[in-house]
């Protein structure tokens, strides 16, 4: 690593996580871990962390990142939920890629094509979000018959996406009764695999009986959705009217609201001081002169930026544990000010050590999925388990 600015990824929290996930929800048969975008930007390595805790299938976006991930893992299912082009048929046989089917005209174009080889296929249902997939009953039985009959293509799953769960709840449950009346007269008891839900609906939802699979994206890495309401520390009348009020505020049901899970980030942000300079009331700093120097101190100079996706938006960074303003950004670096004398060299958090995820979020007023997606890929990723650390 020649630039000291990296994202510490720790497996073994990953693990933790899974095992954590399954211990609390068991009665799933397939725990499919979302891996998009290098593991929501954690390293595409760790997904081997995710298998040893229990992930028996994995989905990914794009057929690139499906290739990737089968290079590091030969056995895992993959399955795309992007379309996929029908010109690659050859690279989704050679790499035993299972792929989605949004509409009856895709499956048409795909039996007409010419393959020697096996293709598992899942069937995806548009039951509200409005993305991809089925959205009639009549496409989707026929579908389902003509895969019956395939011998090239095995329906190995059928899926639906929520666009709300845990908030919203009225939503939740028109979906889940559309996916019913969309799947009335296919049996879905001949699909292996039936998953419907992702992070959000497994911990606020109880499983549907007909589900046997549930995605796994954003609680893997160390969010469990909750909504952040102690409940048991209210007491009597005072819980009861707050309850109601919260019901009421995000439209979920009473058991919709907390979980107990215990799963942790595993990612943290550091950078490093790369210069130090003394300044004095009157100065200015950084870009058009826009920082004002109120009391005297130092300007540090951080191996941070824009382009790295952090700037002048996330307040603050540490430095030995002390909060220090951010004053200016520039593509590459930051400027902090702190009253405060710290070394050339010194270790610089930008956030997941002290300072949690959830806050810079908060700051920020993003999620946790968008801010690991904007560190850019320029951020190198060092990746620890209990024995080892290998730069990815
Ligand atoms: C189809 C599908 N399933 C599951 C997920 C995972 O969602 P979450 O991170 O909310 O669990 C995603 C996320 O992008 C998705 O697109």
């Amino acid at each position: 690593m020649q630039r000291p600015t990296y994202a510490l990824i720790n497996g073994n929290i990953l693990k933790e996580n899974i095992i954590e996930i399954k211990k609390n929800y068991p009665e799933y048969e397939y725990y499919i871990g979302v891996v998009k975008n290098d593991a929501y930007h954690h390293g595409i390595y760790v997904i081997n962390d995710l298998i040893k805790g229990g992930v028996n299938y994995l989905a990914i976006s794009s057929l690139e990142e499906a290739i990737k991930v089968r290079k590091i893992n030969k056995n895992i299912p993959i399955l795309c939920l992007e379309v996929i082009l029908l010109d690659y048929l050859d690279l989704i046989i050679k790499y035993n890629i299972t792929i989605t089917i949004e509409s009856l005209t895709y499956l048409k174009k795909l039996l007409a094509k010419d393959f020697n080889g096996l293709i598992k296929v899942h069937l995806a249902v548009d039951s509200g979000m409005h993305r991809l997939g089925f959205d009639s009953k009549k496409n989707l039985t026929e579908a389902f018959y003509l895969l019956k009959e395939s011998k090239n293509l095995f329906l190995e799953g059928i899926y639906s996406h929520f666009a709300t769960s845990g908030i919203k709840d009225p939503y939740y449950d028109y979906q889940l009764n559309k996916f019913i009346e969309l799947t009335n007269d296919i049996h879905l008891e001949e699909i292996p695999i039936v998953h419907l839900g992702r992070s959000r609906t497994l911990v606020e939802h109880k499983k549907p009986n007909f589900c046997n699979g549930i995605r796994l994206g954003i609680v893997m890495y160390g969010f469990n959705q909750s909504l952040d309401i102690n409940y048991d520390s209210l007491k009597g009348k005072y819980q009861f009217w707050k309850i109601r009020k919260m019901q009421k505020k995000f439209r979920c049901s009473p058991t919709t609201i907390t979980n107990c899970l215990k799963v942790k980030p595993a990612y943290i942000l550091y950078s490093q001081i790369m210069s130090r300079r003394k300044v004095k009331v009157g100065d200015f700093v950084g870009y058009n002169a826009n920082y004002f120097i109120k009391t005297s101190g130092y300007i540090y100079t951080i191996c941070i930026g824009y382009a790295d996706g952090v700037d002048k938006k996330f307040d603050y960074v540490l430095i030995n544990s002390k909060k220090c303003k951010i004053v200016a950004d520039c593509m590459d670096m930051l400027l902090v000010f702190s009253q405060n004398k710290y070394e050339v060299g010194c270790k610089v958090e930008i956030f997941g050590e002290q300072r949690s995820i959830k806050d810079v979020c908060r700051t920020l007023n993003i999620n946790a999925y968008h801010l690991f997606n904007q560190i850019s890929n320029r951020v190198t990723k060092v990746y620890v388990n209990k024995d080892k650390i290998k730069e990815i």
